[in-house]
């Protein structure tokens, strides 16, 4: 068998996109509360009022609002991520599904604005706590393993408002705060914990919203402290279970130069270093690569790293690496007029592949190209951490959902993942995106579907919430019978 008998097979999902009952139960809003849906060819906007009365929007994730401005929602619009696809209200069913189909492990994100939804000083929200003990006590209750991701884009919106979000150092206390508690309170229940979901992506979005070197500043100390805030929860972690294992996530950033000219490689090089490797340098080795410094000084930043971060840095260093992995892109120095577009992912047209709806481009064997890149550069354990297509389904009149494209995308890319395996490369698990729909964080649409259950809901807010199994659900379930060996 190319799998280990304890490969986690399963899936992803994540609070925001998935839980819905967002004033409920003492949670606070997120960023994620006052986006407004998109499609494939826009990007997600919230709007905010200044103190003056004077009213703006600003794009999706990018954590930055004027000074004194505050989130606002509109009367009369849809806010797809209020409801989202309803987990909050369906979890036992839902769970009880992935037992169905054999789950052996599931991404979850935890909501800080469940947990702590005015900060540390006005205290825990005990419900928010029980919920996640609930959800993860009803994991077990399948022999699912809980991967406890931390932070996944939701923290409460007040810091965003009030505290300048995670340009501010306090923040890094906040987090670590509300990370003791969940780690102290499902001690036993989860021992496999992300710290942050991609970590890279909202500076890669502060790159394409904001255009100012102040604005990039911001950014790169945005991330720096997030990377400090993820090192100190490792340590912690450690420390209250020896038995964790901590990981931190970044966003794959897999090209291919587009051209056989040395530039063009060199380019590919120069912004895989940008966009990617130069956070997993720092949560896999535990300081800033060599080549930092000339990213910062082209992008005009200056980062002065103090002793004391540099030693957290060193001592937070993570167990396994995680990655999300869902197309490829090219990367020329050339004019090139064909493109695929995607709200957040578009690219050069690579001859070679097949895009998704959304314009996502088909991989595979990039896939295998990643895998091998990641483990011979760490040779620490990868976790994929979402893979998946998202797609448009039908349900038919008897329930039924065929998805054949879905089971198509992720039957080439286990088979990729497979062959990687069989190469040498050490693989914890592989959680695929989402097992459930959800709404999508990109475009927030809920016809973007990625799940093997379907839930009936749509994005003008009508909608059943029923659960369906899409045929994939039939096929996924037989991969993990069959621990990877038939994919049919
Ligand atoms: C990942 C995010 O990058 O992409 C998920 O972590 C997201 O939250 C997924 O849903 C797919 O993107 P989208 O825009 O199709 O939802």
């Amino acid at each position: 068998m190319a799998f280990p008998k304890n490969f986690l097979w399963g899936g992803d999902i994540s609070a925001a996109q998935i839980e819905g009952a967002w004033d409920e139960d003492g949670k606070s809003p997120t960023e994620a509360d006052y986006l407004l849906g998109a499609d494939k060819n826009s990007m997600r906007v919230a709007y905010y009022r200044m103190p003056d009365g004077t009213e703006g929007k600003v794009s999706v994730m990018s954590g930055m609002l004027p000074k004194g401005a505050k989130y606002i929602l509109k009367d009369g619009v849809f806010y797809p991520n209020h409801k989202a696809t309803d987990f909050y209200h369906h979890y036992k069913e839902d769970i009880a599904l992935l037992g169905e189909m054999g789950f052996r492990a599931l991404n979850l994100s935890i909501s800080w604005a469940r947990i702590y939804p005015y900060g540390v000083e006005k205290g825990v929200n005990q419900k928010g706590v029980e919920f996640y003990r609930d959800v993860l006590k009803e994991c077990r209750k399948y022999g699912i393993e809980p991967v406890v991701t931390l932070y996944k884009y939701d923290m409460p919106a007040f810091y965003i408002e009030d505290w300048g979000g995670w340009s501010n150092r306090k923040l890094i206390d906040e987090y670590v705060e509300f990370a003791r508690v969940c780690l102290t309170e499902y001690k036993g229940l989860a021992t496999i914990w992300n710290t942050f979901n991609e970590i890279n992506v909202p500076l890669m979005l502060c790159k394409m919203v904001h255009k100012t070197t102040a604005d990039l500043q911001r950014g790169y100390e945005e991330i720096h402290n997030q990377l400090v805030a993820s090192a100190k929860v490792v340590q912690l972690a450690h420390q209250i279970d020896p038995d964790n294992k901590v990981g931190c996530m970044c966003a794959g950033f897999f090209a291919y130069p587009y051209t056989c000219d040395p530039n063009d490689f060199l380019k590919l090089q120069q912004e895989a270093q940008a966009g990617f490797y130069l956070f997993s340098d720092v949560f896999v080795r535990g300081y800033y690569p060599s080549y930092a410094k000339s990213i910062f000084d082209k992008e005009g930043v200056v980062m002065n790293v103090s002793e004391e971060d540099k030693a957290d840095l060193a001592a937070g260093k993570v167990d396994y690496m995680a990655f999300s992995y869902y197309n490829s892109s090219c990367i020329t120095t050339h004019e090139v007029d064909a493109t695929v577009k995607g709200n957040m992912m578009g690219s050069i047209k690579n001859p070679y592949l097949d895009a998704s709806e959304w314009g996502w481009q088909i991989d595979p064997v990039g896939f295998k190209r990643a895998l091998h890149e990641l483990y011979g550069r760490y040779q620490l354990p990868l976790l994929v951490i979402e893979n998946g297509l998202g797609a448009q389904d039908t349900l038919e009149a008897d329930g039924t959902i065929h998805d054949p494209y879905r089971v198509d995308y992720m039957k080439r890319h286990i088979a990729a993942m497979k062959e990687a395996v069989e190469e040498g490369v050490d693989l914890m698990g592989y959680t695929m995106w989402s097992c459930i729909d959800l709404v999508s964080a990109g475009s927030g649409e809920l016809r973007k579907r990625y799940g093997f259950v379907y839930v009936d809901a749509h994005d003008d807010g009508t909608g059943t919430f029923k659960r369906y199994r899409k045929d994939s659900f039939w096929w996924y379930k037989k991969v993990i019978e069959s621990n990877g060996e038939d994919l049919g």
